[in-house]
């Protein structure tokens, strides 16, 4: 007996990955997704889970992403938009194809995901979605459309826990500060190791910090915190000053 249907996006690595292995464990069927068929595939393998290569940003990916999970035989009940890419630099050395991609990417893909896990969840009366914010949604130098992506995956948890509310749903977001996955560990090593030492405990948080928060709001026995944002980041989206 499983707890129900789990999906979770850009699973093929990093964060989502260690997600997915969580929610497994705690019981939940998986259907992972991700852009990169071979990571996805190694994923699936390892976790015991169903794999389908899914571009969020593409409608129609997603609408075959739902489709596949409608068919697998168990209630969908958590949705973890995970999958996220960034695209660096300062705004006068960027163009607007940077900009597009992260934003396609990051908010629509996320939005197209909510939008069919909100047509069952609300039906079913009974529903957890997870959004991966970012601690930069607060603004990062050199990340301005990561930030604006971001910031609008936040106005979107807030706006679709207000709709689902009354539905048995809860939607909420976790904003990751540094974590050591493949995306901080392909920065310039001096770069990494400046973002280190910002850190109010010159740390660097594991995928598993960011899978165990997913996991509580995952769970059944959060019913009551919604339209929230967890930061999980060593205590820097709260600091003032500059270490
Ligand atoms: P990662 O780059 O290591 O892994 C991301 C995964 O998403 C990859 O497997 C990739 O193939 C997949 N992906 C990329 N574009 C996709 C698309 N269009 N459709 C489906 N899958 C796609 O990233 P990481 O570090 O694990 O980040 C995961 C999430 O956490 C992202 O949303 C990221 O913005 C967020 N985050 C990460 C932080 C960090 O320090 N690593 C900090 C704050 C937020």
């Amino acid at each position: 007996m499983t707890k129900g249907l789990a999906i979770v996006t850009g699973a093929g690595r990093g964060i989502g990955k260690a997600i997915a292995q969580r929610l497994k464990a705690d019981g939940f069927q998986l259907l992972i997704a991700d852009l990169d068929a071979e990571a996805g595939e190694q994923a699936a393998s390892e976790l015991d889970a169903r794999f389908l290569k899914c571009n969020v940003g593409d409608e129609n990916s997603v609408a075959q992403l739902f489709k596949a999970a409608d068919g697998m035989g168990s209630p969908l009940h958590v949705v973890v938009n995970n999958a996220g890419i960034i695209r660096d630099g300062v705004i006068w050395k960027l163009d607007s194809q940077d900009f597009d991609l992260v934003i396609n990417v990051n908010l629509r893909g996320t939005w197209l995901m909510c939008r069919e896990a909100a047509i069952r969840m609300r039906q079913q009366g009974y529903g957890r979605i997870i959004n991966i914010a970012s601690r930069a949604w607060l603004g990062n130098p050199g990340q301005t459309n990561y930030s604006a992506s971001k910031a609008g995956v936040i106005g979107l948890t807030r706006a679709l826990a207000l709709e689902l509310a009354r539905k048995g749903v809860t939607v909420n977001a976790v904003a990751p500060g540094l974590i050591d996955t493949p995306m901080t560990r392909n920065l310039p090593e001096e770069v990494r190791q400046k973002l280190i030492n910002s850190q109010p405990g010159k740390n660097i948080g594991s995928p598993k910090d960011v899978a165990d928060a997913v996991a509580f709001l995952a769970s059944e026995e959060n019913g009551f915190i919604n339209g929230q944002v967890i930061h999980v980041d060593g205590g820097k989206s709260i600091s003032t000053l500059a270490f």
